[in-house]
């Protein structure tokens, strides 16, 4: 089966797109308003992509009606965010927290989540987050325009919060404690608890 891009919708482009590049971990991505309200809301077109300086890039695209999200918006205005981990215990708030809320609403009440101050940020941080990474906008990047269309967001990790229940006694990140969870296509999520171990060739 072959499919030239340029032949499909862009809804059935997004479908194969999340369904064949899986699974992808999701952000949980706090942001604020101009007014001060916190937002949450999750994002699978996520990743890092290094380490000098560690820097991270998640993508709120346009709704389909081509008008921005709120997490786009509140970056676009002020420059910071905070990237939260979603693992096993909170699949249900982080499904919640995509609900599309009107701007005044904050997703964190929403959801029945508490908040803390950040150090380097004036975004707040979920209080009880296995880890917490603050954020400072480097880039935005749109990738085409209209519905579904990308804004790519590079931010710079500014500083780490990291709850020691996640690490193992050798002070490392313990995966089966963080116990992550990730999205695949359609309604497709997953866990990471069926892990292996290679050593990497010299
Ligand atoms: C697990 C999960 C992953 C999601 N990933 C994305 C994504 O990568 N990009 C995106 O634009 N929306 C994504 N969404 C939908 C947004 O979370 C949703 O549109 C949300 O309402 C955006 O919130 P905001 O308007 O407050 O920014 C995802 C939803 C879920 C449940």
């Amino acid at each position: 089966m072959q499919i030239e891009i340029s032949k499909i919708p862009v809804t059935e482009a997004y479908q194969w797109m999340v369904s064949l590049v899986a699974p992808r971990p999701i952000a949980w991505v706090t942001t604020l308003s101009a007014s001060g309200v916190i937002n949450l809301a999750p994002f699978s077109f996520f990743n890092v992509f290094g380490a000098n300086p560690p820097v991270v890039v998640f993508s709120p695209t346009l709704k389909r009606d081509s008008t921005k999200k709120d997490t786009l918006i509140n970056i676009e205005r002020h420059g910071e965010f905070v990237i939260h981990a979603s693992t096993e215990r909170d699949i249900d708030a982080i499904n919640a927290s995509s609900a599309s809320l009107p701007p005044e609403l904050s997703e964190v009440e929403y959801v029945g989540k508490r908040t803390l101050p950040s150090v380097l940020v004036k975004v707040p941080r979920l209080a009880d987050a296995p880890f917490a990474l603050e954020c400072k906008l480097r880039q935005i990047v749109p990738v085409g325009n209209g519905p579904i269309s990308s804004n790519l967001i590079i931010g710079d990790v500014v500083m780490m919060h990291i709850d020691p229940v996640i690490l193992g006694k050798d002070g490392k990140v313990d995966p089966s404690r963080l116990r992550s969870v990730a999205r695949l296509g359609g309604e497709h999520w997953c866990r990471s608890t069926d892990l292996f171990q290679m050593e990497r060739p010299q």
